[in-house]
Order: C-alpha cells, then sequence, then structure tokens
C-alpha cells in the first residue's frame, strides 16, 4: 500500500449527509509530527511528507492545532498574527502545499482558531496596551483597579493565579483567562469580531474545510465584572485558585451564541464547512447545546468527558453518550478520549500489564461510538504518557503544576515513526521533547509490518465505520451497562450492528438474547458470540 491512488479512502457516496457527519478526524500537533529541517521541532513539510500515513488509517478529515506566527509561550496557542505562518513550522506556501497533498489523498483539512486571546505580541494588543484612546484601547478587556489598588474582580485563570495583570502603561488591569500573556480579546466589541471574522475568511479562502475553535465557552465576559462566586465542594480535587470559583462570569456571557451565528453564517457561504468547538468547564453540556442547537450555529461541540476521566467503565460511556440523544434540536456530538492537553488514555484507564489489550478494545469502543471521534496523533500506536522529567518540562501549565498533574507535554511527545532511525525518524536532530523509549517501540513502519498490530487493526476498524452506517450515522442504543460489560447496537435504515465490549480484566458471558445472531464483523482478544474474555469485544451486524 504504498502509492497514493492505494490510500485514498474509499468514502461510500453519501449524497444527502455532509461530509463531516460521523467523520474520523486525526489531530495532528505540528511541533510533535514531523520534523524536516532538522530543527527538532515538526513542520508543515513534515505533515505533507507523512500525510499518506493518515490517509492509509482511513480517517476522513486532518486538524491541525495551531501553526500560526506565535512566540510560543503556550505552543501556538498565544497567537501573534492570524494570518502567518509561524517561521519554525514553515511558511503560507508551505500551509497551501500541506493543504493540497490532503485534498489530493481526500481528506478534509481543518484548523484550529483561538479567538478567546491573542499573544500579548499581537499587534492589536501591543496597539491596545499603549493608552486608553487609541483606535483599539477596547479590543481586549482592560479595567480599573478597585480603589485599594487590587483587581477589579476575584477572576482566576485557568493556569493558576490571578485572571488580571497590571498593566504600567495605561494603569489599568488586562484579563487573561490563561497566562498573563494571552490578553483576553473583548469579543463584546463588534469591531473585534469582524476582524476575527475576517481571519476566518482568510482561511476559508485558502482552501479550509473546517474550524475546531478553541476555549470557546471564554469567548465573553461579564461586562460589570461581578465576582465568581465560591464553588461548592463536590468533592472533587482542587490543585489551583480557579477550582475554588462557580466560572460564571468570567466567561460564558449569552452573546457568545450571537457571535457563534456570525461564524456559521459565514461559513454557510463556503458550502460544507465543518466547525466544532472545545468547551470545558462546569457547564460544558449546556453550553455545547446551545453552541450547536438547531441549524444556525456550529456543527459539532467537544467536552472534557473522556479527556480527563480516571478510567473507563461501562456505566461512564452509557452517561456521556446519554447526553447526546438522537432526537430532533440537539447537536452532533464529537469525542476524543486523547489530546494535546489530556495524558494519554492508555495511561489513565488501564495498568501497565493489560495495555495492550486495551488498546484495542478502546480503538473498537471509539471507533464505534455516534458522532464524529477526533484520533489525537500517536493514538493508533498505543503511545502511552511519557514521564518528563522537571527539568526538560517545557509546558507552562505542566511546570505551574508540578508535580499535581501528568503534564501535558507527556502527552505532546514526538511521533515515532521508523524504529531502527535515531530520534525515531522525527527528526535528525534533537527532539524538542524525548520520544520515550516505550513509545519508540511502537514506531508506525514496525506496526505497519506486523498484520496484528494496533495500528492495522486500527485503520481496520476505521474503514468498517465508513464502509457501514449504522456506524458512522446510526443511532445509539446502549443495551446493557454493568461493572464489566457494555451492549449497544447501532441501527441505520436496514442495518443494525451490535457491539459487545468487556471493559474488564475478568471473562464475562453475556446473557442469551441480549443481541441477535448475526454476522461477525469484527473482534478484539479472543471475543466470540456469548463469551468475551478479558478486554475482548466485537461487533456484529445483527440479522433482522
Ligand atoms: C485549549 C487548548 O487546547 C490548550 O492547549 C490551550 O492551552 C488553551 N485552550 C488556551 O488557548
Amino acid at each position: 500500500m504504498k502509492t497514493s491512488e492505494a490510500v485514498l479512502p474509499s468514502t461510500k457516496p453519501q449524497p444527502d449527509v455532509p461530509w463531516w457527519r460521523g467523520a474520523a478526524i486525526y489531530q495532528i500537533y505540528p511541533r510533535s509530527f514531523c520534523d524536516s529541517n532538522g530543527d527538532g521541532i515538526g513542520d508543515l513539510p513534515g505533515i505533507t511528507q507523512r500525510l499518506e500515513h493518515v490517509a492509509r488509517l482511513g480517517v476522513d478529515a486532518i486538524w491541525v492545532s495551531p501553526f500560526f506566527k506565535s512566540p510560543m509561550r503556550d505552543f501556538g496557542y498565544d497567537v501573534a498574527d492570524y494570518c502567518d505562518v509561524d517561521p519554525i513550522f514553515g511558511t503560507l506556501a508551505d500551509f497551501d502545499a500541506m493543504v493540497k497533498r490532503a485534498h489530493e489523498l481526500g481528506l478534509k483539512v481543518t484548523i484550529d482558531q483561538v479567538y478567546a486571546h491573542t499573544s500579548d505580541l499581537h499587534p492589536w494588543f501591543e496597539e491596545s496596551r499603549q493608552d486608553q484612546l487609541n483606535d483599539k484601547a477596547d479590543w481586549y478587556v482592560w479595567a480599573d483597579p478597585r480603589p485599594d489598588g487590587s483587581p477589579p474582580s476575584n477572576w482566576q485563570s485557568v493556569f493558576g493565579g490571578p485572571a488580571w495583570t497590571w498593566d504600567a502603561r495605561r494603569k489599568q488591569y488586562y484579563l487573561h483567562n490563561f497566562l498573563s500573556s494571552q490578553p483576553q480579546m473583548n469579543a463584546h466589541n463588534p469591531d473585534v469580531q469582524d476582524a476575527l471574522l475576517g481571519v476566518m475568511r482568510f482561511w476559508l479562502d485558502r482552501g479550509v474545510d473546517g474550524f475546531r475553535l478553541d476555549a470557546l465557552n471564554f469567548l465573553m465576559h461579564d461586562p460589570t465584572l461581578r465576582d465568581n462566586p465560591p464553588a461548592p465542594d463536590d468533592g472533587r480535587r482542587k490543585t489551583r485558585p480557579f477550582d475554588y470559583q462557580l466560572k460564571i462570569y468570567n466567561q460564558s456571557h449569552p452573546d457568545i451564541l450571537r457571535f457563534i451565528q456570525r461564524v456559521r453564517e459565514l461559513c454557510d457561504q463556503y458550502g460544507a464547512v465543518f466547525t466544532v468547538a472545545e468547551v470545558g468547564g462546569d457547564l460544558a453540556e449546556t453550553e455545547m447545546k446551545a453552541f450547536t442547537a438547531g441549524e444556525d450555529h456550529l456543527n459539532s461541540a467537544y467536552g472534557f468527558d473522556f479527556l480527563y476521566a480516571d478510567k473507563l467503565t461501562p456505566k461512564f460511556v452509557e452517561q456521556a453518550v446519554a447526553k447526546w440523544p438522537d432526537t430532533p434540536g440537539i447537536g452532533w456530538p464529537s469525542w476524543a478520549f486523547e489530546n494535546h492537553d489530556a495524558p494519554r488514555a492508555l495511561s489513565r484507564w488501564c495498568g501497565l500489564d493489560d495495555r495492550e489489550a486495551f488498546a484495542r478494545l478502546k480503538a473498537m469502543l471509539f471507533t464505534s461510538l455516534r458522532g464524529n471521534i477526533i484520533v489525537y496523533q500517536g493514538e493508533e500506536l498505543g503511545l502511552t504518557q511519557v514521564e518528563i522529567p522537571f527539568e526538560q518540562l517545557q509546558d507552562p501549565e505542566a511546570i505551574a503544576n508540578w508535580p499535581l498533574t501528568l503534564s501535558r507535554d507527556g502527552a505532546r511527545t514526538p511521533m515515532p515513526w521508523v524504529v531502527q532511525s535515531g530520534e525515531g525518524g522525527f527528526t535528525c536532530g534533537a527532539p524538542w521533547l524525548p520520544l520515550g523509549e516505550e513509545n519508540l517501540a511502537r514506531a508506525v513502519d514496525r506496526q505497519e509490518a506486523d498484520p496484528s498490530s494496533l495500528l492495522n487493526l486500527t485503520t481496520r476498524l476505521l474503514r468498517l465505520r465508513r464502509e457501514n452506517d449504522a456506524l458512522r450515522l446510526g443511532s445509539f442504543q446502549v443495551l446493557h451497562a454493568d461493572e464489566c460489560l457494555l451492549a449497544i447496537r447501532r441501527v441505520s435504515g436496514e442495518q443494525s450492528i451490535a457491539g459487545l465490549f468487556n471493559l474488564s480484566s475478568v471473562p464475562v458471558v453475556w446473557p442469551q438474547g441480549l443481541v441477535r445472531d448475526g454476522k461477525e464483523l469484527a473482534s478484539v482478544n479472543g471475543a466470540i458470540v456469548g463469551q468475551l474474555p478479558p478486554f475482548g469485544a466485537l461487533l456484529i451486524e445483527e440479522r433482522i
């Protein structure tokens, strides 16, 4: 399967269904995907070189995390120019070449857009901070101190510490919900909205097919700057001052919905453009539903259900999917088990000895979910969290919260491409983060050559999802969920597919009559009809 023709995805034509519905999307974290110039940091030409791997997997689209000009304090989520590529990653011409190659391979291209904040080095902020009268004076959230000089409200930042920083020039505080070098945009200002929509148009004109909208519920705050109330003690671990508040005023203003409608109006002018919001926090479910309601908001949203769960249990899956019933008016969910912010799932969800088996079960369950599924680079290889010593940590959040969290760096380590090559074929220089020895052994070339590898299994499962409407688009029903066994049914038209998953390390015999007889579509870890060994899972196309 080495030629371009052989990797072209085999989508069944679906005239009435937009390409993104039920799609599998592959997240690329550019710093860690592939380095083409030996500086130890992945780049856009590196992505282009390795796109065949992604197409061969059988996903529908890529989502590329930020590659825009940035001082990289938050590794690209602090944008200094929305319409240019950071020199570390290449040029706009490299971007165009990447889009062209992706499209040749049948992959849609979605990119990150970070609208809640910019970098403090963005020219908009540099102008805004000059004085209180300039043209962009109101483009960020500025406020006078309280009479005693303290910050205007009690708001705290996600990365720890107060959400306000004093600026000596304006003699005012500015708001930042993340790092102090990520000043909050004032999206209540129509000029700011127009500028952000101009950015979106810029990338649409360059041929992108969709957007992942970063931290969208942070886009607008309460303009009267009311204090957040304290959070009730719900037993959850509190590691930052942020955790002690109910975040109802620093974010989540209802006018975000109006901006979303403007986004939708613009995207609709360009055809089937996919929009998915990242929405975290205590109000995530309500906000995700509001952001995706009806036909004039976003297409989809994804939350943190699986990203930070300590354990994957049948009941947990049941509760998560139950939030998105197949009822008119309810939006279309997207799911991620892993991403560049959360610890690798295999390191969270199972013991060392079970990882190989669990990874197979996890792949089958993931590809059986209703909604879009977002595969994080390396998940198809079974990469695990790499332990990064404090001295080598790069991520500001990891450093601030060390040693309380499994760091974001540990999930951002470079992709291992070639087992026998120095640094796994990721770079010919010194990689910005270590690959981790265990992950090197899981390199792409080794798994490609092994028919029984996780990579080949994931490819088969993704293909199955593409080729079977029930898996890609069908309804989702939980037939059974106890401590060990999860049984589901996906139905579309005449097709019904049952999925049986033993999420435990003990064998499970499933109750007679739970699912109908039929054709076995896929089995992992020795599962057969009626019996699921530890972590066994089975997909059956039921006879109707
Ligand atoms: C969410 C992104 O995924 C994360 O990496 C980033 O640090 C924050 N938003 C702030 O932009």
